[in-house]
This record gives structure tokens, C-alpha cells and sequence, in this order.
């Protein structure tokens, strides 16, 4: 369910016509829906309410600040990856209380500044990370709260880039020596344990890999009490998917379901991470025809927005649906729509039937809210998109473009080149 919807033959997004929205802010265009975006966040909050449980959004789907706080307002605490995450999280307003930080590189200054900022617990990726941070508590005085992050080898069976649960990835410690490292946190001074995490991978369409890694880490909460350790919080991450093509994820209500059937005799609070099932479809991505051009029979569309505005297809091979702006009579073409960026790579779709758009054509490109900005980049030089919010008919600029003069903020030109 989402707020972008044909009223006649115009998009809108809740109450207001895109073509407006493009006209007076350009292309391109980040548009989230506010409404979606709540909406999305209640359903998934609603849907464990009959467990104890904190669903913390995960900030690198989408980590503008004022996205982030509409989320906070609905009750989210927030996972970071990052001192610059925690950071925005805190601007946003998110209760610190309310914040778990994950990730296998964190550097001492950023443990310091979550210390400092009393968050939740850190989600520890491995040994030296655990004694990094016992060692920074040490000398911040505190106490740092922990879950281990345990890769407990299931297979999401999704994008092999996006799979984080395989005993191959670098993410987590090897759920078999888990108990092992608990043992060796329980004897270091400054840690206190709070808690298991995990997280399998991202647009997982199945249950089955998400009760599979569950059973793996029941077990392992129980092992853990068994040895006096006391367990308080059982964090599952995220990666619930979502319907971009044709796919047909779980709905949020059996998901729940199916979780809390495993872990409700447990007694831990249940911490939930998930970031595209709340922002993948709240958000679009709308450009501009510049030109097209058709050579031996193959037709590409360009437009103003390129793999630095939206990586995931180039990427990924990702599938994001294409919709015109304003619906005309048009035939449909097998077509590429491509950036303006000078790499072949560079495509938002790929040999598909679309209608045949037109210079000064608006294309709407669909389910672009989570890994859409926060994944875009100057490459070629070229100023990152700006961000709208619409709640209703008010649309407020969440994030302006970036101009030429912001491409070359921080850049100096040392004084002995400038004596030529
Ligand atoms: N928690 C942790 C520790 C994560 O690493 C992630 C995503 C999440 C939560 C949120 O997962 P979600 O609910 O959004 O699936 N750039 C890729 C997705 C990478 C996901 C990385 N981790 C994409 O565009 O598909």
C-alpha cells in the first residue's frame, strides 16, 4: 500500500501532482510520501504488539534527518552503522536509549561517541571489536552495553551482495564459537552483556531463511542461560523484501507471526532493524527526458537522473517499476532508460516495454525510499538530487540540490601549484 497514485491521467503522491512538484523543484527529484511512510511503520510496529519489542529503523535505507524523525515521532529507535548514522539519529531527536549500532569496522572515536551518548548496545562483529570497545569504555568510565552479532550460516536466498548470514561474509561471529566469546565478554571488566543479534541479508521474500537463523539463536539464548548469562535482548535485524516487480513478500502480519511463534517463551525483548519494508515504497525517484536515440533497432531514453542518483540497478540488476508522470496516448517500446554518467553501466532499466516517452517527458521511477540517496553520490561531478516530503497537499524540501559550489566544498589548491 502507498500514496502515489493516477487521479485522471497524472501521478500524484498523497495530494499532489508530481508534474507540479517537478516543475517547481527540477529534476531530480526525491519524493517520499509521508503518509506511506507512517502507514508502513504502524503496520510493522502493530504487528509484534503482542510481544515486548523495539523496532529500530535501520538509518542506512533512508537517513535523512527529517525522515528519520517522522519515524521517531511514530515510537522507532533507530540502527546505525556509523558515527555519522548515530549522529543524524541524535539530530533527528531519536532517543539514545533507543539506538543499536552495528557494522565490523567501527573506529575508537565513534565507540567513544556512542558511549558517550548512552546508546542501547553496540552489536559487536568480533573479538578485537569486543576487547576495542571494552577498552574504550575503560577509559570513558562506563560500562558498554553488548549483544554479539552471531552469523548463525543460513541462506537468505537473495542478491548474493545483500546476503549477510553465509558463513562466507565477513559479517557477524561464527554462531558455533559464540558461546566461547560470550564467556570471554563475560570476564572483560567494562562490557555488560545485553544481548543476541543477527541479521541474515536484505530482500528476503521467504520466511523460511528468517525462522531457520531463529531456531539457531533460541538455541543459543538458551545455551547462554544455561551458562548464567543473562539475555535481555534478542535482536533479528531486518531484510523483510519488497514488491518492486511481481515479487510477493510476506506480509508484515505473518512475518510477525511467524517470529513470535519462536521466540515468545523466550522472554527477551525482540529488537527489530528493518529499513526497505518501511521506506522502499514511500519514496520515487522522478526525471526528466533529455533526449532520446534509437541505433540498430535498440532505443535508449535519457534522462537527468543517472546510477549516481540511483545505484541499485547498475548495481544490483535491481527491478524498479517505471511509470509516466502524465499518462499519454503513446505506443510502448522495448527500451533502455539510461543517466547521463559515462560508464555503459549506467542504466535505471534495462530492455523493457515502456511507453515511448519523449523529450521533456517526467518518468517516474517507482520504490526508490530505501537505498535510493543514501546510496547516491557526485560521481561525474554532478550535484545530488534534492529530497521532498508531502504529507497531504504540503510538500516541504527535505534536502536541497547540491550546487557546483558544494562539489568543490573542502577541495584546496596548495599554494605551490598556484605560483605557475
Ligand atoms: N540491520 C542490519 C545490520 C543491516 O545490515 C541491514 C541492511 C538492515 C538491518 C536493514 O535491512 P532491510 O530491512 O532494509 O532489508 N543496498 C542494498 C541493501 C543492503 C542492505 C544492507 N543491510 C539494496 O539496495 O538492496
Amino acid at each position: 500500500m502507498n500514496y502515489f497514485n493516477y487521479r485522471g491521467d497524472d501521478l500524484y503522491c498523497e495530494d499532489i501532482s508530481i508534474e507540479e512538484l517537478a516543475e517547481e523543484h527540477e529534476t531530480p527529484l526525491y519524493i517520499y510520501s509521508f503518509g506511506t511512510l507512517r502507514r508502513h511503520y504502524q503496520v510493522f510496529d502493530r504487528a509484534f504488539a503482542e510481544v515486548p519489542h523495539l523496532v529500530c529503523f535501520s538509518a542506512k535505507a533512508n537517513s535523512n534527518i527529517a525522515i528519520l524523525r517522522a519515524l521517531i515521532n511514530e515510537g522507532s529507535g533507530v540502527d546505525v552503522v556509523s558515527g555519522g548514522e548515530l549522529y543524524r539519529a541524535l539530530k533527528a531527536g531519536a532517543d539514545p536509549r533507543k539506538i543499536v549500532y552495528s557494522g565490523v569496522g567501527k573506529r575508537p572515536e565513534e565507540i567513544r561517541y556512542a558511549l558517550e551518548s548512552d546508546i542501547l548496545m553496540f552489536n559487536v562483529e568480533s573479538s578485537q571489536e569486543l576487547e576495542a570497545i571494552n577498552d574504550e569504555a575503560g577509559a570513558t568510565r562506563k560500562k558498554a552495553p553488548v549483544a554479539l552479532r552471531v552469523n548463525p550460516d543460513v541462506d537468505p536466498r537473495t542478491h548474493p551482495h545483500i546476503s549477510t548470514g553465509l558463513k562466507e561474509n565477513k559479517f557477524g561471529i561464527d554462531i558455533d564459537a559464540s558461546l566461547e566469546e560470550y564467556l570471554r565478554a563475560r570476564e572483560l571488566e567494562n562490557i555488560e552483556i545485553k544481548g543476541v543479534d543477527c541479521h541474515i541479508g536484505s530482500q528476503i521474500l521467504e520466511l523460511m531463511p528468517f525462522l531457520d537463523a531463529l531456531r539457531r539463536l533460541r538455541d543459543l539464548v538458551k545455551c547462554l542461560r544455561s551458562e548464567g548469562i543473562e539475555i535481555q535482548y534478542l535482536d533479528i535485524g531486518g531484510g523483510l523484501g519488497i514488491t518492486y516487480d511481481r515479487e510477493e513478500p510476506p506480509h508484515p502480519d505473518e512475518y510477525a507471526k511467524a517470529v513470535i511463534e519462536e521466540v515468545r517463551d523466550l522472554d527477551c525483548t525482540l529488537i527489530l532493524e528493518p529499513g526497505r519494508v518501511i521506506a522502499g515504497n514511500a519514496g520515487i525517484l522522478v526525471a526528466r527526458v533529455l533526449f532520446t536515440k534509437e541505433r540498430d533497432g535498440r532505443n535508449f531514453i535519457i534522462v537527468d537522473a543517472g546510477m549516481n542518483d540511483l545505484l541499485r540497478p547498475s548495481f544490483y540488476g535491481s527491478y524498479h517499476q517505471v511509470l509516466p508522470v502524465r499518462k499519454r496516448k503513446r505506443e510502448t517500446i522495448v527500451a533502455n532508460i539510461v543517466g547521463p554518467i559515462c560508464e555503459s553501466g549506467d542504466f535505471l532499466v534495462k530492455n523493457r516495454e515502456i511507453p515511448s516517452f519523449k523529450r521533456g517527458d517526467l518518468v517516474a521511477i517507482m520504490s526508490a525510499g530505501a537505498y535510493g540517496f543514501t546510496m547516491s553520490s557526485n560521481y561525474n561531478s554532478r550535484p545530488r538530487a534534492s529530497e521532498l516530503l508531502v504529507s497531504g497537499s504540503l510538500a516541504s524540501v527535505i534536502k536541497e540540490r547540491e550546487t557546483w559550489d558544494d562539489l568543490t566544498k573542502g577541495e584546496t589548491i596548495p599554494e605551490f601549484l598556484m605560483r605557475y
